[in-house]
């Protein structure tokens, strides 16, 4: 089984390339079943999230190209992928268990195959490591475009022969994947589509954008009201992918961790809003600069900060296990609360093991900070918890071997390399 092996302690220092945003691409690429022509994606992230991805729309009936990343704001950093998909007919509506199962997102194809096809047959997500997670919400939003829904050995069944109808759409609570796949049906649906309380991720509006530039008729990108005007077809386009806010954050918190300066390249400060916010009240130094932003941790070491998650702008969830990792080690104590999901608090006894002092009390984790982490053998159930665990590696004295590595590969694209280039004893290892 492949683990990462960690030495911690020494202060990162040097230089991170930002790869595109893996959540932006999943349903940009879902988008590609739009259309009859070729949507030229640019910055994809090479992730193996991204080769479910393809892998999916390649069986759905599509012609998947990739190639090194060619575009303008991922070009010579090494990073990424271009890929060119072009869907003239489908073979298959259908996307099955063992592609869903691994990858969520695959429910992205849901919106794109209905409004295109008029016909949907999915597997049902299921339970997974951060809680229920249903998607009745992508399902109500269908329905109210006049779409039929159906359940069958644990496939979700949407059709809507003549089409989709343009209608206005309230969501009772904010989705982004329900957003993505709601937008993404409504840019084909006869009439007016109104998607209210939609969600604002930066993630969307990238979507919204593509679509955009392939034909669709939205506006309101970027709030919480999208109006669309149905086309009857979409054409052509070419898009690079928004840089990976999560991922920026990651690193941001990796160079406040280990008490070092990292510049995180081809990313921008506006996308990680409230991440900075909370960093820089932790006593953490972000700057903008002519390639990206430069995050530094001052002498004085880390102050405890309290956060809670909610939907964007709010503080993100997919942030919260790795600020965790860095009020572990902070100045006093820090109350984390997680709105977002429920049981998103996996990494916290694997961090206790690491020393650190964190009581859960339903929804909230109080952090009592410590001088120093130690490293163990540790291993997490999501993306996020793993790489907080990393984060706490760098940190910790001795050595940390985080098992499950196939966890960050779903998300991070080289994450010891772009870690080691900057100083981090980290490798990976079959053991
Ligand atoms: C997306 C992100 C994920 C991030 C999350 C919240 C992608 C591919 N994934 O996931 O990384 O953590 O947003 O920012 O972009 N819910 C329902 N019914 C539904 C849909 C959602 O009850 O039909 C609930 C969920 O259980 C959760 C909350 O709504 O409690 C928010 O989930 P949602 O925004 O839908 O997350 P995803 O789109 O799955």
């Amino acid at each position: 089984m492949k683990r990462i092996h960690i030495r911690g302690g020494t202060p990162l220092s040097g230089i991170i390339p930002i790869s595109g945003a893996k959540n932006a691409a999943l349903p940009l690429l879902a988008a590609g079943l739009l259309t009859e022509g070729t949507l030229t994606l640019d910055n994809v992230p090479n992730v193996v999230d991204i080769e479910s991805m393809l892998a999916l729309l390649a069986e759905l009936g599509a012609t998947v190209e990739t190639d090194v990343n060619t575009g303008t704001n991922g070009s010579g950093s090494g990073f990424g992928l271009s890929v060119r998909l072009s869907t003239p007919a489908i073979r298959s509506t259908t996307a099955v268990y063992d592609l869903v199962r691994k990858m969520r997102a695959s429910v992205l194809v849901l919106g794109p195959l209905v409004a295109r096809f008029g016909h949907a047959r999915v597997s049902l997500p299921g339970g997974c490591a951060i809680g229920t997670r249903p998607i009745d919400l992508h399902l109500k939003a269908l329905q109210a475009m006049g779409a039929e829904v159906g359940l069958d050995a644990g496939y979700v069944e949407v059709s809507a022969p003549k089409g989709l109808t343009g209608a206005v759409f309230t969501f009772p609570s904010v989705s982004v994947t329900g957003t993505e796949n709601a937008l993404m049906a409504a840019v084909l649906a006869r009439g007016e589509t109104r998607i209210c309380n939609a969600a604002r991720e930066p993630e969307i509006g990238d979507l919204a954008r593509c679509l955009v530039a392939m034909g669709a008729d939205i506006t309101g990108i970027d709030t919480d009201t999208l109006k669309v005007q149905g086309v009857e077809r979409l054409g052509s386009a070419r898009h690079a992918v928004i840089p990976d806010r999560i991922e920026t954050g990651t690193f941001a918190i990796a160079a406040a961790i280990t008490g070092g300066s990292i510049e995180l390249q081809g990313t921008r400060l506006e996308l990680i809003g409230a991440t900075a916010d909370a960093l820089r009240q932790a006593g953490i130094a972000i700057e903008p600069t002519a390639h990206g932003i430069r995050v530094a941790r001052r002498d004085n070491g880390v102050r405890g900060v309290d956060v809670m998650t909610e939907p964007f702008p709010g503080f993100p969830t997919d942030m919260q296990a790795q600020i965790m990792a860095l009020m572990t080690v902070a100045d006093g104590a820090a109350m984390i609360t997680e709105t977002v999901f429920e049981n998103r608090f996996m990494h916290v006894p694997e961090l206790c093991r690491m020393g650190a002092n964190i009581n859960v009390h339903s929804a909230s984790a109080i952090i009592r900070g410590v001088p120093a982490l130690s490293g163990a053998p540790v291993m997490a159930t999501d993306l996020r918890a793993s790489v907080s665990l990393v984060l706490a590696g760098l940190a910790a004295r001795g050595e940390t071997i985080v098992n499950r590595v196939y966890h960050l590969d779903r998300g991070y694209e080289r994450l010891e390399d772009k870690l080691a280039a900057c100083g981090a004893t980290i490798e990976r290892a079959d053991d």
